[in-house]
């Protein structure tokens, strides 16, 4: 019953949301070693990438053109180590960034996961169990994701625009000047093109949560479904949350997968302006073929990059999205907490005698309840009112009540499933919420109205 509870969203929305990027700062803090090892390989690859275009126009003007020979074989062998060195460091970028960003997601879902733990039903209910697991699953994983692209891209990319622009700029400064129309028409274009997604991938995210809850509903709502005929409105439930996800998600993917042919647009007409004007200035003899051909290569990589920095803008919305959600899930804390200064259960008497007459005035045992009250969240009126109990020791009490007269809610008031909203409930003598949480669990054995029973055999389960 309490499993349907849906998310208040107004409540959660209070929580005080600190900024994503602190989660970025928090996982480069703890892995600084490996990040800048990554920074390190990062900048080696870029810069053997930007000489090799430059290397080769050494072999064509210098080796290819005179026809010398040797020089070629030997300019050749050097562009050759160039390269094998790019590609080693490359990978081995590419490795070290993918460990660093599975290593954050993996931390981020523990401790995540290890921060629910300790949620009380209340918080349970404010999130909804759906929205947590899509919450410690899918969030992470875009949030994952995006630090992986954040790691490999943050350094080379501008490092390429700004390294290439130069290196152009070295081999014919006149041409360079083609790089003033195409680099911000590549960017105009992105960014046109971005606009449009973005406000589609934070759509995205609601529709997942909307899917997970339809789908856990109705998979462990199934009898009562059957029971009360309701395939068919419920099927129709699932294929509009499914078709409103799937509609979202082509829209994004069709407007990203013009990116890519936008850019060889942009990219193929760079390329013919740019032949068309180095083809006069090379029948002038103020520019070189090899020259040409660094200088088309540049262009390339200068324009690679400026869309790869594009695409980064492009996931840093969802994934700051997805962080906001992670965020509000680890600001919020359990309304059942250890107390500042918890106290110890007294010490098991040595017989199991009651203990009738209190030694000390506090060492009561027993459960008791005083003047207990308990209102659920958002509840019209109080499920408890002034309860009164005594429980000795070894006496057995049954609590006899019509359905939803609170009897459940009576009993879980005790392990701190719920804080009582008045009066107090004492174990051997002290109140729960004064009890350390793991002496308060290590006293109580609990078997639940509905059992559960967790993946295994029995045995496990036990
Ligand atoms: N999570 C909840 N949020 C709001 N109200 C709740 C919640 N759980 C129970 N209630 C309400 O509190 C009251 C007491 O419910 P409780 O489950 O304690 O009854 P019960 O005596 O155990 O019933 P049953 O015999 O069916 O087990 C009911 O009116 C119920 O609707
Ligand atoms: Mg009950």
């Amino acid at each position: 019953m309490a499993d349907a509870a849906p998310a208040v969203t107004g409540d959660a929305a209070k929580v005080r949301v600190s900024l994503a990027s602190g989660f970025v700062a928090h996982c480069l803090q703890a892995q600084w070693r490996g990040v800048a090892l990554l920074l390190v390989l990062q900048v080696a690859q870029v810069l053997a990438t930007l000489l090799l275009p430059h290397l080769s126009a050494d072999v064509i003007d210098l080796g290819v053109a005179r026809g010398d020979r040797s020089d070629v074989m030997r300019r050749g062998g050097a562009m050759l180590a160039v390269s094998l060195a790019q590609v080693i460091l490359a990978i081995g970028a590419s490795v070290l960034g993918a460990r660093l960003a599975m290593r954050y997601g993996r931390d981020l879902r523990a401790q995540v996961f290890s921060h629910v733990q300790a949620f009380s039903l209340q918080e349970m209910n404010r999130f909804g169990t759906p929205s947590l697991i899509t919450r410690s699953t899918n969030d992470v994983l875009q949030l994952q994701t995006a630090l992986l692209m954040i790691l490999t891209m943050i350094v080379s990319a501008p490092l390429m625009a700004v390294g290439g622009v130069v290196m152009a700029v070295r081999q014919d400064a006149h041409l360079s000047l083609l790089l003033a129309v195409s680099m911000p028409l590549m960017l105009l274009a992105v960014a046109l093109l971005m606009s449009r997604t973005v406000p589609y991938f934070r759509k995205m995210q609601g529709q997942i949560d909307r899917l997970n809850q339809i789908l856990r509903e109705q998979i462990t709502g199934l009898r009562v479904i059957r029971a009360f005929v309701r395939d068919t409105s419920e099927r129709a439930r699932f294929s509009t949350a499914n078709d409103a996800l799937t509609d979202t998600a082509l829209h994004t993917g069709r407007l990203m997968a013009a990116m890519i042919p936008m850019a060889v647009l942009v990219m193929q007409w760079s390329t013919i302006a740019l032949v068309w004007f180095a083809a006069a200035r090379i029948g002038a003899g103020t520019m070189q073929i090899g020259s040409l051909v660094a200088f088309l290569a540049y262009v390339a990589q200068i324009l690679m990059s400026v869309m790869m920095a594009a695409l980064l803008f492009a996931i840093l919305p969802r994934a700051l999205v997805c962080a906001r959600r992670v965020e509000e899930v680890l600001a919020t804390a359990s309304s059942v907490a250890d107390p500042v200064s918890p106290q110890d259960l007294p010490k098991e008497l040595p017989s199991n005698k009651p203990t009738a007459t209190p030694a000390k005035g506090r060492a009561v045992r027993g459960l008791e309840f005083k003047g207990v009250g308990f209102q659920y969240p958002g509840a019209a009126a109080p499920a408890l009112h002034d309860i009164k109990l005594r429980v000795e020791p070894g006496q057995t009490v049954a609590v006899i009540g019509a359905t939803g007269s609170g009897k459940s809610t009576l009993l879980s008031l005790v392990p701190r499933l719920f804080d009582v909203t008045a009066g107090r409930v004492l174990v051997d003598g002290i109140d729960v919420r004064e009890l350390s949480l793991q002496a308060l669990w290590g006293a109580i054995g609990l078997v639940p109205q509905q059992a559960y029973l967790f993946t295994g055999t029995i045995a496990s389960n036990l």
